[in-house]
């Protein structure tokens, strides 16, 4: 028994010695450590043994299964070992070679120039509020002093919605969020109000190099007991230096309905710096946003009484800023989703 066990030892051992892959391995298992392999049958037939020979059969039995189990397992790794370094050798792996780019996504050119808004704004005090982009013909319209039928509704070129009444609209603008921040953040015109109102504005244009049928618009808001058109012109001078510079802003007269005074303001020209050039139409000068002191009906309807409360509010075009600061020719270009535009930001 003794010569039997030492020699399926070495026969066991001998042939695992040349196995390479995976297959004549596991056939190797079965042959001598399966539960029908030669190892099993030599343990049976150690009860058949002489009483006296039994404990020494029976540890060598142990030891040999013992040393087939840990040969079979270093040989699992020595086969993985070898597999791998007859890859590495077949297909050849150059370290020093550059790593492949890896596809960044990035912001959004509008996004990044809104966020530039956003913060100059805060900095400056002013909180943003959301407003909605479906509007009602009445916020929109009526209450910013603009009545059913008047004349002054053909600047808004508007987009109607499911609703044979025209009594709602996609936005045109973002003045009737003038309205609902006045209304929820007021608190029945007690409060002071100070906002900027971003978002996505629709038009119904014929689509071009200058208009589009979406845009964004940033408004802006102050409400208060003694707000003077003082202010109106030092906030957004004050804004113009942090957006574009130290470079002269002028103002003059405009009209709005839902304003009154209403002012237009202008920033000097950033590429020729007032000299005149093809950008500005040789006036020296660029055309930043829209502006007024807000008009008592429109405190009115935004909960505040006009003999104790005045403010002023703003409106202006982020992508007409962003256009004039990197040059963009064609507003188109902001939503036409073309990865050639958007990457060179
Ligand atoms: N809502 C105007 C527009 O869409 C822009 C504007 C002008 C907003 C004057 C204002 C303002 O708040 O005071 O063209």
């Amino acid at each position: 028994m003794i010569n039997e066990l030492t020699a399926l030892r070495a026969n066991a051992l001998e042939q695992l010695s040349h196995i390479w892959d995976d297959g004549a391995l596991e056939q190797w298992r079965v042959t001598f450590l399966g539960r029908n392999g030669a190892l099993a049958a030599a343990m049976t037939k150690l009860g058949a043994l002489p009483k006296e020979e039994r404990p020494a059969a029976g540890k060598l039995a142990n030891e040999v299964k013992i040393a087939l189990e840990s040969a079979f397992e270093a040989k699992i790794g020595a086969i993985k070992q070898r597999a791998l370094s007859e890859s590495l050798e077949s297909e050849p792996l150059d370290v020093t070679l550059p790593g492949r780019p890896v596809q960044r996504g990035r912001l959004h050119p509008a996004n990044a120039n809104l966020r530039e808004i956003y913060r100059i704004w805060r900095d400056m005090g002013f909180q943003i509020f959301l407003s909605r982009e479906t509007e009602s013909d009445e916020v929109n319209f009526q209450m910013l002093n603009i009545p059913p039928h008047h004349p002054a509704r053909d600047n808004w070129s508007t987009f109607y919605v499911a609703d044979t009444d025209h009594r709602v609209l996609l936005r045109p603008h973002t003045s009737p969020g003038q309205i609902r921040a006045m209304r929820e953040l007021g608190a029945n015109g007690t409060q002071p109000v100070r906002v900027i109102l971003p978002g996505m504005c629709y038009r119904y244009e014929q689509a071009s190099v200058r208009y589009d049928i979406q845009f964004n618009q940033v408004e802006g808001l102050a409400i208060g007991r003694k707000i003077t058109f003082a202010d109106l012109k030092g906030t957004l001078t004050e804004f113009a230096r942090r957006a574009f510079g130290e470079r002269p802003v002028r103002f003059y007269a405009d009209h709005f309905p839902f304003t009154e005074p209403s002012a237009q303001m202008d920033v000097q020209c950033i590429i020729c710096n007032g000299a005149g050039c093809a950008l500005c139409k040789y006036t020296g000068f660029l055309e930043i946003l829209g502006s007024g002191m807000v008009h008592p009906t429109v405190l009115r309807n935004g909960g505040y009484d006009p003999d104790e409360w005045s403010g002023f509010a703003f409106g202006m075009g982020p992508e007409r800023i962003a256009m004039l600061r990197y040059g963009i020719e064609d507003i188109r270009y902001f939503w036409g989703n073309d990865l050639r535009f958007l990457e060179q930001f």
